[in-house]
């Protein structure tokens, strides 16, 4: 397990695949940025100075393009139930030629690994000139978006040199989760004990990620099923659902199987009609509010001959043992982070069975890292 700092380090420090290497650098990654955002003593968010108030914000746009928009996704579910901030969210190559109206002095929220990709840049431009303050979660941070936004909140997850992207989105994460909270303060939407207590949480997750990489044998049992495939589907309910797109794009990149993600409960509007016991089924199902939703889903798809691979917690696993023909019981956390945590499993799942296709891991057929043009 690799625990050292990692900023910097550009060798595979023998792994396989530079993709390995860095999904292994999750717990380090979301550690190294809560730091940048925490005050363990207090157990608080400190963000650095912004030139606009967060309690005056009217509301949020937030873009992104393929695995940071999953992150915007998530951090939607936060923004809206937690800091009680509308959020309006779309991928930037739409965004761009939109023209959505936006609130003055509202937020423009940009997510991106490399500060570079051509359509986020164009979508921070057209916010600019509607008058949003500029904030970019980024991790390249001497890069073009960080010079043309007003704040920069970083990513501390080092280089990433996997076509495919994996440590940068739990960092984006853990940037969005503190957002979330400061903003949530600044509105009065969180107490202070309250803050405290989901600040633990966040602190917790370094050690919890690092459980994630026990379940490695299911894992590979998993992607075993998943090889022989020519369409997976993923479902995932709530905040599970952008974790459910963006296993079903790691698939698709990596390996080049068709996959795709739909809402759990839009399954019956559709692709209820693909279930067969040839299109397998990975579904995202932390245990909380949604479990029992969720669970009847996949009912519905077992009987219909669907073979369920699911990815829960321990808290969930034995309602789910008998159902499914793999169950992943990862740590319990609460339903906040449990996104974090879920997101790591569906990545290493793509991971795993790119190995078993033979594909080139780190640098997919047709796919860039940064894409500068449109
Ligand atoms: C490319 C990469 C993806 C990445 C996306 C956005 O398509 O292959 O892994 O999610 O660009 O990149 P960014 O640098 O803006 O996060």
């Amino acid at each position: 397990r690799t625990t050292a700092l990692i900023a910097g380090s550009v060798g595979k420090d023998g792994y396989r695949h530079f993709m390995d290497k860095e999904l292994h650098e999750h717990p380090v990654v979301i550690g190294q940025t809560l730091q940048r955002l925490i005050d363990p003593a207090t157990r608080r968010v400190m963000l650095p100075d912004l030139p606009f108030d967060l309690a005056g914000l009217p509301r949020a746009a937030i873009t992104a393009c393929g695995s940071a928009f999953y992150a915007g996704l998530i951090g939607r579910y936060w923004l809206e139930g937690m800091a009680g901030l509308p959020v309006d969210i779309d991928v930037a190559s739409e965004l761009r030629y939109r023209d959505p109206p936006l609130t003055p002095g509202g937020l423009g929220l940009l997510i991106s690994q490399s500060g570079e990709t051509a359509d986020t840049l164009a979508a921070l431009r057209g916010m600019r000139a509607r008058g949003q303050h500029i904030l970019s979660v980024l991790n390249v941070e001497q890069s073009t978006m960080a010079r043309e936004s007003d704040v920069v909140l970083g990513t501390v997850a080092g280089p990433e040199i996997s076509v495919a992207s994996t440590k940068a989105f739990t960092a984006q994460l853990s940037v969005l989760a503190c957002l979330t909270i400061a903003i949530g303060r600044a509105r009065g939407t969180l107490t202070a004990a309250q803050e405290q207590d989901l600040v633990a949480e966040l602190l917790d997750l370094p050690s919890r990620a690092n459980e994630v990489f026990d379940q490695a044998p299911a894992i590979r049992e998993m992607a075993a099923v998943v090889a022989e495939a020519r369409d997976v589907l993923y479902l995932g309910r709530g905040s599970s659902f952008p974790v459910a797109m963006e296993g079903a794009l790691k698939l698709k990149e990596v390996s080049y199987i068709h996959a795709e993600a739909y809402a759990a409960g839009e399954m019956k509007h559709g692709p209820i009609s693909l279930i067969d016991s040839t299109v397998p089924i990975v579904a995202t199902l932390p245990s909380g509010r949604l479990f029992e939703k969720t669970l009847s889903n996949l009912q519905e798809a077992r009987a219909r001959g669907g073979r369920l691979l699911v990815f829960t917690d321990t808290e969930g696993e034995a309602r789910l043992r008998g159902l499914a023909e793999i169950v992943v019981a990862l740590p319990t956390v609460s339903e906040f982070t449990a996104p974090v945590i879920q997101t790591i499993p569906v990545q290493m799942l793509a991971y795993e069975v790119a190995l078993l296709k033979g594909t080139d891991v780190d640098q997919p057929r047709n796919l860039a890292k940064s894409v500068t043009v449109e």
